[in-house]
């Protein structure tokens, strides 16, 4: 039997956390995983309806992952990446050819795996830069790449502090903006109904012409914002995509949470018919989050120009038997019991049923998303927003009245575990294994919680 109460007083003392300062640390700890669910330490199950971080895709501990990462344990423990191994050769075949083979057009060349979805933006980053021979990457307000000293310096949300003893102060990472990255506006939203040019993709058009094409190495997005929680409209991408060819400079698409099927399609920008990246990022559903895991996707042009040449590049991880088990692994269950496709039937289901609350609650001001992820947008009785920082939080002081953390604690108490990040947004990503009984269980809660948020704000 764990010993809960010394667990906490050790992971007190010694862990360094994330986001919560320790005067309001809450331990929260988690016992065992099985399926949709998780298990805490006091014995409550939570139905987990956001996958952890939009990330543990195929439910906790799934089968078809861990008997593939069990057979390579009894075979494998470290190979570097100046050795192949069988799951590494196997993975980037999946990848590749059975994924990417038949998309139109064929674009993709060679990948890399990694171990953090931050890593394959730093990869693609360089990578970028190398073939270019250019150092500016313009970068979305409200993206988020990860947190490391390079991709934490991309636009959004950036490492930042608030101390401890000034509660309503941000402190910034120093050295922002980095020279090499430049925001450009995020995406419009999916509501937008003029018939011009997005404005969001005007305004980016400027400052492509300002900062001068021959500058620019890449332009780095999302094809949905996770973090931020933003589905941008459907003439986005495509817009990007054309300004890349337009002015000669790649298009790196960071589909580290969208990608392999979470949005539907395989990949986020395959919503978009004929359009195609240059460089992809990829990482948690490659393998439903089962190993710490990033991948990197480079176009057949790319590929050459690196495999042509001698990169000196790698980290310990690269390639890793274990992780790239746990991707064919990943991968093999999906097109095997063809959860693509039940995404769409059951993100259809979860749509039908956001819309109803959206009608319901004053306090919902918008829902967007595919598949199976969605952003519920939370708005005060005249429409604007609750927070009204809004996505362009720094996350300062008191928290506990944010619509997301009301909804958090509601749904906690209902037994469901869905939230969000920026103060106004619920993030909906519940796994691919969902059944149509669970989305109703969660979003009976979710009614509730809403509810409770309509007589605070509305
Ligand atoms: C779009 C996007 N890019 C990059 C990252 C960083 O990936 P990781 O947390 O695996 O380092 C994340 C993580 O949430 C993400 O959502």
């Amino acid at each position: 039997m764990t010993d809960w109460s010394q667990i906490e007083t050790w992971d007190r003392s010694y862990y360094l956390h994330n986001t919560q300062a320790k005067s309001e640390h809450q331990f929260a700890a988690v016992d065992r995983q099985d399926g949709n669910y998780i298990v805490l330490a006091d014995g409550t199950r939570l139905l987990d309806f956001q996958s952890q971080l939009i990330s543990d895709s195929l439910g906790h501990r799934n089968p078809g992952v861990y008997d593939e990462i069990r057979r390579a344990m009894d075979r494998y423990g470290h190979v570097f990446f100046g050795m192949a191994n069988e799951y590494r050769a196997r993975a980037a075949k999946l990848v590749i050819e059975d994924i990417l083979g038949s998309s139109s057009p064929h674009w993709a060349g060679r990948m890399r795996v990694l171990a953090s979805g931050t890593e394959a933006v730093e990869n693609a980053i360089t990578m970028a830069r190398l073939f270019t021979g250019r150092q500016v990457v313009l970068t979305q307000s409200h993206s988020f790449h990860g947190l490391t000293v390079g991709a934490t310096m991309l636009r959004g949300y950036r490492n930042n502090v608030t101390p401890a003893d000034s509660p309503d102060a941000v402190r910034d990472v120093p050295g922002f903006p980095t020279a090499g990255y430049i925001p450009v506006p995020a995406p419009e939203r999916q509501d937008w109904s003029g018939n011009d040019i997005l404005p969001s993709l005007a305004a980016t058009e400027a400052m492509i012409r300002a900062v001068g094409p021959e500058n620019i190495a890449a332009i780095i997005t999302e094809p949905m914002l996770g973090a931020g929680g933003l589905p941008a409209h459907k003439d986005y991408l495509p817009g990007i995509f054309e300004l890349s060819r337009k002015y000669g400079f790649l298009w790196i698409d960071d589909e580290v949470l969208c990608g392999f099927g979470r949005l539907g399609e395989w990949f986020g920008y395959q919503l978009s018919p004929g359009i195609h990246p240059d460089i992809m990022a990829v990482g948690k559903s490659i393998n439903g989050s089962s190993m710490p895991v990033g991948a990197v996707i480079a176009s057949t042009e790319i590929s050459e120009f690196i495999e042509g040449a001698r990169w000196w590049s790698g980290s310990t991880w690269d390639g890793h038997p274990i992780v790239c088990a746990s991707i064919v692994g990943a991968l093999e269950t999906m097109l095997r019991e063809n959860l693509l496709s039940q995404v769409r039937s059951r993100g259809a289901y979860l749509k039908d049923k956001l819309d109803d609350l959206a009608s319901r609650h004053p306090c919902v001001g918008h829902v967007g998303g595919h598949g199976l992820f969605y952003a519920v947008d939370m708005v005060k009785g005249d429409g604007t927003p609750i927070i009204a920082e809004d996505r362009w939080t720094g996350f300062t002081g008191d928290l506990s009245q944010h619509p997301n953390n009301i909804v958090a604690g509601e749904c906690a108490k209902r037994g469901i575990f869905l939230g969000g990040f920026v103060p106004n947004t619920i993030k909906v990503g519940p796994p691919f294994t969902i059944t149509e009984e669970e989305i109703d269980t969660a979003l009976a809660a979710f009614d509730e919680a809403l509810t409770v948020v309509d007589n605070t704000y509305c």
